[in-house]
């Protein structure tokens, strides 16, 4: 798409709760310990939102420090899409329920479900509305209270995850700055869609006391086929953005990947022949928060002075689905 109009990152934002989940609170819920997690996944801790704390409470802080980062306030927004699988309910949508809690009313307001992928989505769909001259301040969250979904006796999956929300302001800019998103490449393979699945909850399995009983309540996931796929399709998607921009991964100062697990990041790195350094990783003190690690992750790394502006950053995820998805940016 060519216009006149093209999309930069004005500011970031993110938050974890306080809480904590270390491998030693696992090694007392289910067999397995310390040296395991760390050697298969690289996490540490993961974050854990008390009860009583919603989605969008993070999505809430995350967005604060977003705005200061911007320097703007909420009543600039023109539209909010928030990315999560685990919003405050089904509907309302989180975003509506975020925009009353940012004392704004009006603007359109969106949910985008699309797993560990979402926030990667989200912002593919921003660049639309920004190139497309519709909107020129878009907050892109993504945000999740993954914690409340995990069985934590089911050692496959309750070792991974942890709650968080991280947030982007991205806005118009002129089509010659150069500082922008360059592109962004999504793929979906419903056929996949197996392999990670929360079956209760919807039309197919409503919540009724017999799912709650047989547990359809809780994450469920093949987690050695997952990671398959993960470095599949991530490598693929970042290989398309590579060669739509006709850039080599020597030219990219940072990879940003979904802190799903350590050995996948250093898969994809692998893959590229991008070192290790480049990566950037924080998967051993978060775990994976599904639509919040590209945006926690990235934050985290501008704050600490690693990301800084006129920088090649390459953005990548994959989540249940399968969906996968990159975006190529110069920060
Ligand atoms: N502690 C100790 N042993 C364990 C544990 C555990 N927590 N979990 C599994 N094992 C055992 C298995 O039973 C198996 O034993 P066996 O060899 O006697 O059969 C052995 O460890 C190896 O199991 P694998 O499943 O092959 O282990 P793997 O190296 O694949 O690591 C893991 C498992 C960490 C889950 C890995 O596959 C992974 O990270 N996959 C990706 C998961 C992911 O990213 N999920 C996100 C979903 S996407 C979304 O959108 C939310």
């Amino acid at each position: 798409m060519s216009t006149a109009y093209r999309t930069r990152i004005a500011g970031t934002g993110s938050y974890l709760p306080p809480g904590l989940i270390t491998n030693q609170d696992i090694e007392k819920m289910v067999d397995t310990n310390d040296q395991w997690i760390v050697e298969r996944t690289g996490i540490k801790h993961r974050h854990k939102a008390d009860l009583g704390v919603v989605t969008t409470d993070l999505a809430f802080q995350a967005t604060q420090k977003a705005l200061a980062d911007a320097g703007m306030t909420a009543n600039q927004l023109d539209l909010i899409i928030f990315a999560t699988i685990t919003g405050d309910q089904p509907t309302p949508s989180s975003a509506c329920v975020l925009q009353h809690k940012l004392g704004i009313s009006s603007i359109p307001a969106f949910d985008i479900s699309a797993a560990c992928s979402g926030f990667v989505y989200s912002i593919s769909i921003a660049d639309q509305f920004i190139r497309s001259g519709m909107y020129k301040n878009i907050l892109v969250v993504g945000a999740e209270i993954i914690t409340r979904f995990v069985n934590y006796k089911d050692r496959d999956t309750c070792i991974l995850f942890g709650d968080g929300a991280g947030a982007f302001i991205v806005s118009r800019t002129e089509a010659n700055d150069p500082n922008v998103i360059f592109s962004s490449h999504l793929g979906a393979e419903g056929s996949l869609g197996d392999l990670f699945v929360l079956p209760a909850g919807g039309s197919k399995i409503p919540f009724r006391q017999e799912a709650l009983d047989a547990g359809e309540h809780w994450f469920r996931m093949k987690g050695r086929e997952i990671f398959k796929n993960a470095v599949r399709t991530m490598s693929a998607v970042c290989a398309q953005a590579l060669e739509h921009n006709k850039v080599t991964s020597a030219e990219i100062d940072w990879l940003v990947p979904h802190q799903a697990n350590n050995r996948i990041l250093e898969a994809v790195a692998d893959h590229f022949h991008f070192p290790k350094d480049k990566v950037i990783s924080i998967v051993h003190e978060m775990g994976n928060t599904s639509a919040a690690t590209v945006p926690v992750a990235f934050d985290t790394a501008v704050r600490d002075g690693r990301i800084k502006r006129g920088q090649m950053v390459l953005l990548t995820a994959f989540g249940a689905g399968l969906t996968s998805g990159s975006c190529l940016l110069r920060y």
